[in-house]
């Protein structure tokens, strides 16, 4: 692995403070540092991984993908995931996704890489199959998500693979029933390509559990029908993923976070059929966290066209109240006024989406019930909201998708309204001042 060319005198990270690490004492949760075994997190801000469809070949290589994970990585989140890399070819949805199956794709990283480790921004890489929904288009190739087909082979598409030949709706292609033999190539590809990760220095590996992607096909009875090992009980569908989390663990360091994401529910319509559900995962998430992963991403849906989400009950979503402010309400120090917590806690609850948080329950129910750290995500928006979240203790990070999209500058902007004065970059800071 080759260093990257980089000029040596800027000043990125002359501070030797995270950016979007507080400056000083706070009564932000949102903004106290997380340790999990080596690696410490300065807050709590996750930027979850994104598919961007814009590689050629799997690889990191275009201008695009420096300038926009760049965009967060000289802008403070805790944590910032690489989008679902497959870690076979066939494991990428789409043919212009990401991927993380030779050394050429590994060492295409290495410049993001150093440019977090030179802000302070921990980098995670989110290692997926996608299985049977493999092979699809990208939104930019034809429409909408909601008009996802399959891609065929003239087109640059192949066959997906699954536990079962029953395609995810009549316009994905069939996949093929793997194999014993092509599931151990699978549970193997996922062990090298975290050998990979960790050889050219992510900090963090996430396993994409969720969505309906290959390992979640294999957790649903909905999707899985085998009749051998790794199909019938629940003992038997968690059989792929336990055994890719022992292919990854012999392959990633002991002492480096392990997070994996899951459809904590596939909210399937049909009580009458057997689907993964809360207490399912719950089981789950107890046994991995025997076997050593550190943190729970719970998501929800993806696996059955099917799908009905529902909101949450508004008490399990409540907004926890707010401290009194130390010492920095009122202070104008910048073009803003540093508001109070309480001040955004008002503001924040005038927010009225329906599915605002709906997945939040599951963070927290994992949390409680397992004693293993979690990882909130949807429908949150507001910096009250992500301080509540850990505040009232029902996650422990707060992984931000489509507010991110909306803000880069997410982090400084929260920082701003909770009241909190963060390390902002150098090259940035007299956009503090008016
Ligand atoms: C453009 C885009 C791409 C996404 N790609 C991935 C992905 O690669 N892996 C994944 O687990 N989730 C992916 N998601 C889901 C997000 O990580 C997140 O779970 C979801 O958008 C809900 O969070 P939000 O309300 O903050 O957007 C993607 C979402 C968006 C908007």
């Amino acid at each position: 692995m080759s260093h990257s060319q980089q000029n040596e005198w800027t000043p990125i990270m002359e501070t030797k403070v995270p950016i979007g690490a507080p400056q000083e004492a706070t009564n932000s949760k949102l903004f106290s540092p997380l340790t999990i075994k080596n690696t410490t997190f300065h807050n709590r801000i996750v930027v979850s991984p994104m598919c961007m469809y814009s590689s050629k070949d799997g690889m990191f290589d275009s201008q695009f993908h420096m300038a926009h994970y760049g965009s967060f990585a000289i802008r403070g989140p805790g944590l910032m995931f690489i989008e679902a890399s497959g870690v076979l070819p066939e494991g990428r949805i789409s043919p212009e996704d990401m991927g993380i199956w030779s050394p050429a794709h590994r060492d295409a990283f290495i410049p993001i890489i150093e440019l977090c480790h030179k802000t302070g921004v921990k980098i995670g890489i989110q290692l997926a199959h996608a299985g049977r929904k493999a092979s699809t288009y990208s939104m930019f190739r034809q429409g909408t998500s909601a008009a996802k087909q399959g891609v065929d082979d003239e087109h640059g598409g192949w066959t997906p693979n699954g536990p079962s030949s029953i395609p995810w709706n009549e316009h994905f292609r069939v996949p093929h029933e793997m194999s014993e033999e092509e599931i151990a190539k699978a549970v193997a590809a996922f062990g090298q390509s975290a050998k990979w990760a960790d050889e050219v220095g992510f900090d963090v590996i996430e396993l994409h559990g969720a969505h309906g992607y290959l390992i979640n096909s294999f957790l649903s009875p909905l999707s899985n029908h085998r009749t051998d090992k790794y199909g019938g009980s629940f003992e038997n569908r968690i059989r792929f993923l336990l055994e890719i989390l022992e292919s990854v663990q012999q392959n990633w360091p002991k002492d480096k976070p392990l997070f994996v994401r899951i459809s904590a529910s596939e909210w399937h319509n049909n009580p009458d059929e057997e689907s993964w559900d809360l207490d399912q995962s719950i089981k789950l998430a107890a046994i991995l966290k025997d076997k050593g992963v550190d943190l729970i991403d719970c998501s929800s849906g993806g696996n059955t066209p099917t799908q009905t989400f529902k909101p949450a009950n508004p008490e399990d979503i409540k907004l926890v109240d707010a401290p009194a402010p130390e010492g920095s309400e009122g202070t104008t120090i910048n073009h803003h006024t540093f508001g109070s917590l309480q001040a955004a806690k008002q503001d924040a609850e005038k927010i009225k989406n329906p599915m605002v948080m709906f997945q939040l329950p599951f963070a927290a129910a994992v949390k409680e019930k397992v004693g293993i750290l979690t990882g909130a995500v949807g429908f949150i928006t507001h910096p009250y909201q992500m301080e509540s979240i850990i505040r009232s203790n029902k996650a422990d990070l707060v992984f931000m998708a489509r507010e991110f999209l909306r803000d880069p500058n997410l982090v400084y902007n929260a920082a701003d309204q909770l009241g909190v004065k963060v390390q902002w970059l150098r090259q940035h800071e007299r956009g503090q001042y008016m």
